[in-house]
This record gives structure tokens, C-alpha cells and sequence, in this order.
């Protein structure tokens, strides 16, 4: 096959452009250079698109901005198929793209925008399609589809600011369905932000309020007491589940400090659970996956309560790419080293054009 033009997108106008910064770095460092050519394209969290000639390691750090950018955009004409660059006298040039890897995480990102603009463009992208991306994004149609695809998810419900007016009874309602402790999320964020814990209603106001400043929609669960697993899929039509791995983390919660900064959260790969549950949460996974429309790649996320019993959390359609993140260790447990996985999801990409 002769070489291929792919673009790799990091930052973007999202609560996670730092770790987008740091999968995207992790996918430079292992992409295979002879096979692509690589055009870097970054977006600052306000949102401004910019081609990226410099080194990786100052994505990482955040200076890549003031590094060799110029104004790029990727462009909607389907005869450019790529970007447009905007020379500093003024100049347009084009560069076509065969393939564009978004490693962004989040609003603007991961939920379906972005993809719609690729999708108009006619440009074969990794990860799923508008719907599918918008639909796993938002916690409470996930839900709903979880709900009527019989797969178990904690008890729930959502709101919005208008259950302020009038608290006390929604918060008792709340306590009589699932009783405390439970966990208050905006229904579009990630990252565990905005996410926070609550043991009686006082704090469960607080918390809804916090949410709330992240999203017009909150997510109010039940808080389900067990092992946290994940498990990555890969895959259009024959989706394919990994071996499962277990984030235990030593905070209250996998919180965001627990994710990105302290080193407070141990990895099992394999997770410690016995290999019948193992295989429920592969088969829930990929059940979970064509049930939420998704192709190319995603991770999902369950509890196993002690009794064997696995709980879906929630689905990421653009999960964490550095080489310490789940979805890149799974695979390599299952037999996909990290370079040939980015094969196959510009493969996916590539393949998924061609499909109706
Ligand atoms: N219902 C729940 N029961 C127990 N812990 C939960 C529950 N919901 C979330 N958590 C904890 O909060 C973390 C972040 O919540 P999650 O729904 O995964 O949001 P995010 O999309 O931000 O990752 C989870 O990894 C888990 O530690
Ligand atoms: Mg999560």
C-alpha cells in the first residue's frame, strides 16, 4: 500500500485538552513513520486550529502554541478532502488527509462535533461516527440505551437546575430509590470532572450544583460498591474485546488527581476476578458496543460487585491513549503491540468508509 497522509488532532476546546495533549504525544511517539506521513494539527482550548511543525515533547508540556504553528483548518469541501493552511502573507495552501486520528478527549472532541465535520468532509476518521460518539457521550441516553438493551447499569436518574426550586423532596425521592452514598455527574464531561461523591442531601446539593457547571443535564447514581473494570473494544463489524483490566484506586474515587497526577491508582491487567466474570464483562462490552452503534475502537466501564455481578459505568468512543492508559495495555495483554493498534484503528477508519 503506498504511504498515507494521516492527520493526528490534539488539544481542543474541551475540559480534557491536557490529556489530549498527553495521548496524542504517546500516539506521535508510536505511530509507524513509514508507513504515514503525519500532519500535525493542533487546537487550543479556545479553539483555534492550528498546523504543528515542532518537536512532540513540547505537546506535551503545552508550548507547542508557541512553537511553528499556522492557521490550518480541516475544510468541508469532499474535493479538498484535508486542511487548508493559511500562510502569514496570506497565502491558502491544501494538503490532502487519507485518514484523520482525532486523540481528543471530551465536549468538542469526543462527542460527535468533531466527527460530523469529518463526516461532511468525507475524510475517513478513527473512532465512532457522529451518533454513535454523541449517544456514548452523554450519560443519560447511554443510559437509556443501556436500559433498553438489558444491560445492568447502577440505579439512576438525572436532572437539571430546576430541581433546585424545590430540593428536599427530590432529595428525599432520591434517598427512598437508592439510599446513600451516591454519585452526582454532569451527563456530558469526563475525566471524573465535576464528579463528586455525596452521603446525605445537603452534599448531594452541593454536588448537583457543582455538576451543574458543567452541563445543563446531571447524572444521580446509585453508588455501586466493587471492583472498577474496563475493558477496550476494537472493531466495526466483528468488534473484538481485550483481556480486562482493573483500576483500584487507593482515593475515595477515581477521581481526576487519581488519573492524571498522584500516583494513587494500581493497574491489574488481568483483573482479579475469576475468568467466568472475566468473560461476562468481554461479552457485556461488546454487547454494549454494537448496541451503542459503535465502530472503530471504545472502552468500557464496569463495576463487579462481590457477588459476580457486573454493572456497566459508562463507554469512552476516544479513551485515554498514553502508554500507561488502559486502552493501549489491554490490547498489548491481548496481543496487538501499541504501534499495530494504531494500524488497525486507521484501518477501521479506512474500511468504515467503504461500509453502508
Ligand atoms: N455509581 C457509581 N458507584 C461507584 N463509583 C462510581 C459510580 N459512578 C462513578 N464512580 C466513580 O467515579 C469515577 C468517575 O465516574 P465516571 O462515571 O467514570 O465518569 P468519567 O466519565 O468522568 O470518567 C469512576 O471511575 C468511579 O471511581
Ligand atoms: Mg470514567
Amino acid at each position: 500500500m503506498s504511504r498515507l497522509t494521516v492527520g493526528i488532532l490534539f488539544g481542543g476546546a474541551s475540559s480534557e485538552y491536557e490529556v489530549s495533549l498527553m495521548s496524542a504525544s504517546s500516539v506521535l511517539n508510536h505511530i509507524n513513520r513509514e508507513k504515514y506521513d503525519i500532519v500535525m494539527l493542533g487546537i487550543t482550548k479556545d479553539g483555534k486550529w492550528l498546523r504543528y511543525r515542532g518537536e512532540i515533547n513540547d505537546i506535551k508540556s503545552g508550548n507547542w502554541v508557541n512553537g511553528n504553528v499556522t492557521p490550518a483548518y480541516v475544510v468541508p469541501d469532499r474535493a479538498l478532502h484535508g486542511i487548508i493552511e493559511i500562510g502569514e502573507d496570506g497565502t491558502a495552501k491544501a494538503t490532502k488527509l487519507d485518514a484523520v486520528f482525532p486523540v481528543m478527549h471530551g465536549k468538542n472532541c469526543e462527542d460527535g462535533t468533531l466527527q460530523g465535520l469529518f463526516m461532511v468532509a468525507g475524510i475517513p476518521f478513527v473512532g465512532c461516527d457522529t451518533l454513535s460518539s454523541a449517544i456514548c457521550m452523554d450519560k443519560v441516553v447511554t443510559h437509556t440505551v443501556m436500559d433498553n438493551a438489558g444491560i445492568t447499569t447502577a440505579k439512576w436518574d438525572y436532572c437539571t437546575a430546576d430541581v433546585l426550586d424545590n430540593f428536599e423532596p427530590y432529595a428525599k425521592t432520591l434517598a427512598e430509590r437508592f439510599g446513600y452514598p451516591m454519585f452526582v455527574k454532569p451527563a456530558n464531561a469526563g475525566s471524573s470532572v465535576g464528579v463528586n461523591k455525596a452521603t446525605n442531601s445537603t452534599q448531594l446539593k452541593a454536588a448537583i450544583k457543582i455538576a451543574l457547571q458543567h452541563d445543563k443535564k446531571v447524572v444521580i447514581e446509585q453508588a455501586v460498591v466493587g471492583q472498577e473494570v474496563e475493558c477496550a473494544v476494537l472493531g466495526n463489524r466483528n468488534p473484538v474485546a481485550s483481556v480486562v483490566g482493573e483500576i483500584a484506586p487507593k482515593a475515595e474515587f477515581y477521581d481526576y488527581d487519581a488519573k492524571y497526577i498522584s500516583d494513587t491508582t494500581d493497574l491489574f491487567i488481568p483483573a482479579r476476578i475469576p475468568e467466568a466474570v472475566a468473560e461476562k464483562v468481554r461479552e457485556t462490552a461488546v454487547k454494549a458496543y454494537r448496541a451503542l452503534f459503535c465502530t472503530g475502537l471504545s472502552r468500557v466501564d464496569f463495576f463487579v460487585r462481590a457477588n459476580g455481578e457486573v454493572v456497566f459505568n459508562e463507554i469512552n468512543t476516544i479513551p485515554g491513549f498514553t502508554h500507561i492508559s488502559m486502552y493501549p495495555k489491554l490490547f498489548e495483554a491481548y496481543g496487538i503491540p501499541y504501534s499495530e493498534l494504531i494500524d488497525k484503528l486507521i484501518e477501521l477508519a479506512l474500511e468504515r468508509k467503504f461500509m453502508i
